[in-house]
């Protein structure tokens, strides 16, 4: 696939703000920090498309991206940042499960973890919550300029493992740094887009 244009098509927090048409959506999920607003940003490749930020909790809402007048990814807000309220929490659920049930055009939740670490506990549940909603099997690994080539295997045996994926299930391990891995992402989306 080969982006040629990408633009914010809609901000949401609530259903009604959702773009109407029936497009094709594929959806980055993951806890605030982990790269998927970067991540966007590598696919289309343009520097500021979606905000970037070093301090958690950047992206507060949905956030939809139409692709080459064609299909949309959706920025979901990152889950698990300590420092927003009760309430900003709870507003989270709504909105994401407001989303994720029964969104027609929703082909795919990309659900994304840092390569570094076990997944959290926040990051078993979004995974066993999109397994409820029908969605499975791709998750992005981030940040994997942080970790060498021959940690590599372990880490995303770790993720496997841990999130409690089945052996067709794919873990594309990314560096929007380094700028690579998301070619792989590319031709899944390509894959998921023919189906
Ligand atoms: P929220 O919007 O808060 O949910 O965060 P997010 O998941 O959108 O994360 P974002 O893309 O804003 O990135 C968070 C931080 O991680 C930024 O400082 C990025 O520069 C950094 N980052 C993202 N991807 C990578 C990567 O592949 N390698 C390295 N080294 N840093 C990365
Ligand atoms: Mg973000």
């Amino acid at each position: 696939m080969i982006i040629k244009k990408a633009e914010l098509v809609a901000t949401a927090v609530k259903k009604n703000q959702y773009p109407e048409d029936d497009k094709k959506e594929i959806a980055f999920a993951g806890r605030s920090n982990v790269g998927k607003s970067s991540l966007l940003n590598l696919l289309v490749n343009r520097r500021n498309l979606a905000r970037v930020s070093g301090s958690p909790g950047k992206t507060r809402t949905i956030n939809f991206y139409e692709i080459n007048e064609e299909f949309r990814i959706v920025d979901l807000p990152g889950y698990g940042y300590a420092k927003v309220s009760k309430s900003v929490t709870e507003n989270w659920g709504e909105m994401i499960e407001g989303y994720l049930a029964g969104r027609e055009g929703l082909l795919k939740v990309v659900q994304l973890v840092d390569i570094r670490h076990t997944p959290s506990a926040q990051d078993v549940q979004m995974y066993q919550w999109l397994r409820h909603y029908g969605f499975d099997g791709i998750v992005v690994a981030t940040k994997a300029d942080k970790i060498s080539r021959n940690e590599m295997m372990k880490c995303v045996g770790e993720i496997r493992k841990t999130l409690g994926l089945s052996p067709e299930d794919k873990v594309i391990p990314v560096s929007t740094l380094k700028r690579t891995g998301y070619d792989k992402l590319l031709e899944e989306l390509d894959r998921l887009l023919e189906e």
